[in-house]
């Protein structure tokens, strides 16, 4: 597993904003939305291309365009729907499945509740969405359902991760032979006794719609 954590000012930026408690729900989602847009560009670095044949008005030459089979972007609800139009943007002829998910906040056991995914993802490109790597459960049990059915490549686009978190992830994922990466705008300090970012920026899923 390869966790990238971009470091640019504009990201840093934006992410100050997102952390402090007096940004209200509005503000959080399009900071949410416009931060995703900067991590899509660093996590579609390896999306699969073909070369494409076209004319300009000049000449004739050899671009590329986006392979077959498209890209799928799989938001994790709740939270993780708050980034998908920010991911839409950079990819807006990927397919898009939706797994619902959420962590029992006494166990901190992440739990499936919801899922619309095609059923066979062999040779798809895979980008998951979801704001927050704390534990790692959440992540960890998603990207398992994706490669269960076959998606041989996948990105995790977060906004924030947690070093226990994403070892644990590594743990967690180190039986599968496809490769895995994490795109963040920050590893922070580390989890609290309530499974929560420090510093993090409290619970996205509230702070986008609650
Ligand atoms: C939060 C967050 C992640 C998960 C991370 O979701 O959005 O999905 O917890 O925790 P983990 O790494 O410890 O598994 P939550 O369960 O609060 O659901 P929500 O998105 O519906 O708010």
């Amino acid at each position: 597993m390869r966790t990238h954590v971009v470091d640019h000012p504009l990201v840093a930026h934006k992410l100050t904003t997102l952390r402090d408690e007096r940004t209200d729900s509005p503000t959080f989602r399009n900071l949410t939305d416009e931060l995703v847009t900067l991590l899509a560009y660093e996590a579609t670095r390896d999306v699969r291309v073909e070369p494409q044949e076209i004319r300009t008005p000049v000449a004739a030459t050899t671009g590329v365009r986006l392979a077959r089979p498209r890209p799928l972007v799989v938001p994790i609800l709740r939270a993780g729907l708050g980034m998908l139009d920010g991911m839409m943007r950079l990819l807006p002829t990927a397919e898009v499945g939706f797994l619902g998910m959420v962590r029992n906040e006494e166990t901190l056991q992440a739990s499936t509740y919801a899922e619309r995914l095609p059923e066979d993802l062999s040779g798809r490109q895979c980008y998951v969405l979801d704001p927050m790597l704390a534990t790692g459960g959440t992540l960890a049990a998603a990207i398992r359902f994706l490669v269960d059915r076959g998606a041989d490549h996948i990105t995790a686009v977060c906004l924030l991760t947690a070093p226990e978190g994403c070892a644990r992830l590594e743990e967690l994922l180190q039986d599968l032979e496809v490769p895995v990466t994490v795109v963040t705008a920050a590893m922070d300090e580390r989890l609290d006794e309530k499974g929560y970012i420090v510093p993090g920026l409290g619970d996205a899923g509230d702070r986008l719609y609650g």
